[in-house]
């Protein structure tokens, strides 16, 4: 899809891989400089290059986004160095599979810090730039694990359905200053979280790994392999003027994997 982004200023958490990756990209190419944020310096770095190339501006800004001074320290260089933020996409997180009784209280910790905590802190400062500025877009990533609460899932399923909760509020929050707050619930989509997935499910012998991806994908009902591209695009859809009666809303874009 095209888009007309010249002059929007973009941030995107776990920017530095898989579906924050193919975000900024698509802001590029649609003329907004992004603000790449990852935990690893490298992969900032890598995307900012790959962003330059488009012909617009990048930062490569590594963040941890458990740690709230290092997120409010990245709104900070955003707005000192370009005026202000225009759109968020928060899609750091991770994923770890494993029956409660087995996960260690470090891992669930770790889990709820990046993908609950994490995405709070970024839209808390966010929606103060946004809402003061009377304009912006906020797209979180959620999953489809919100919803299709498989076991196995239920630390990763508990912190999407807060992303999808803490979304719908925060959109009725923002609505009168003008600002969208909306999540997508992604299908299953082959990122380097779900090579760590298939390490934890079938660790490294390769013939066990394709035989636990085809019975995952053989969920999706319309049966086709998923693309970031998916993802950008409706992410970017939802950055649109055309999308401004959205908001506060939960959209699966999965195949029909939920509804
Ligand atoms: N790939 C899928 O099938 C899928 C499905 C549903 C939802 N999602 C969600 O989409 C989002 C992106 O997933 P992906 O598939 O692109 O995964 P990915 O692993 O390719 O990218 C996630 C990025 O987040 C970064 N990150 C992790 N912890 C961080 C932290 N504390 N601070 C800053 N950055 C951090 C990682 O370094 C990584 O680059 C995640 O929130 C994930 O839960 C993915």
């Amino acid at each position: 899809m095209e888009f007309n982004f010249q002059g929007k200023k973009a941030l995107v958490t776990g920017g530095g891989s898989g579906l924050g990756r193919e975000c900024a990209l698509l802001f590029a190419r649609s003329g907004a400089d992004v603000l790449i944020a990852d935990l690893r310096p490298e992969r900032c770095e890598q995307v900012a290059e790959e962003v330059r190339a488009l012909g617009v501006k990048a930062i490569a800004y590594p963040v941890d986004v458990t740690n709230y001074e290092q997120v409010s320290a990245m709104y900070q260089k955003i707005v000192s160095e370009w005026g202000t933020v225009d759109f968020v996409v928060n899609s750091a997180g991770v994923c770890l599979t494993e029956e409660l009784t087995k996960q260690s209280l470090k891992d669930i910790d770790a889990s709820i810090d990046v993908n609950v905590k994490g995405t709070l802190y970024s839209c808390r400062e966010a929606l103060a730039i946004m809402r003061s500025k009377k304009y912006g877009k906020i797209v979180n990533m959620s999953s489809i694990a919100a919803k299709a609460c498989l076991g196995g899932f239920s630390v990763y399923s508990a912190t999407k359905a807060a992303v999808l909760a803490a979304t719908a509020s925060l959109g009725r929050e923002a609505a009168l200053d003008n600002v969208n707050v909306n999540c997508i619930l992604p299908g299953i989509i082959k990122t380097s979280m779900w090579e760590e997935i298939l390490d934890q499910l079938a660790g490294s012998d390769q013939a066990k790994r394709d035989e636990v991806w085809a019975e995952w994908n053989k969920g999706t009902p319309n049966g086709k392999p998923q693309d970031p591209i998916d993802i950008a695009n409706m992410v970017a859809f939802l950055c649109t003027e055309e999308a401004r009666y959205i908001t506060s809303q939960n959209i699966g874009v999965d195949g029909g994997y939920t509804f």
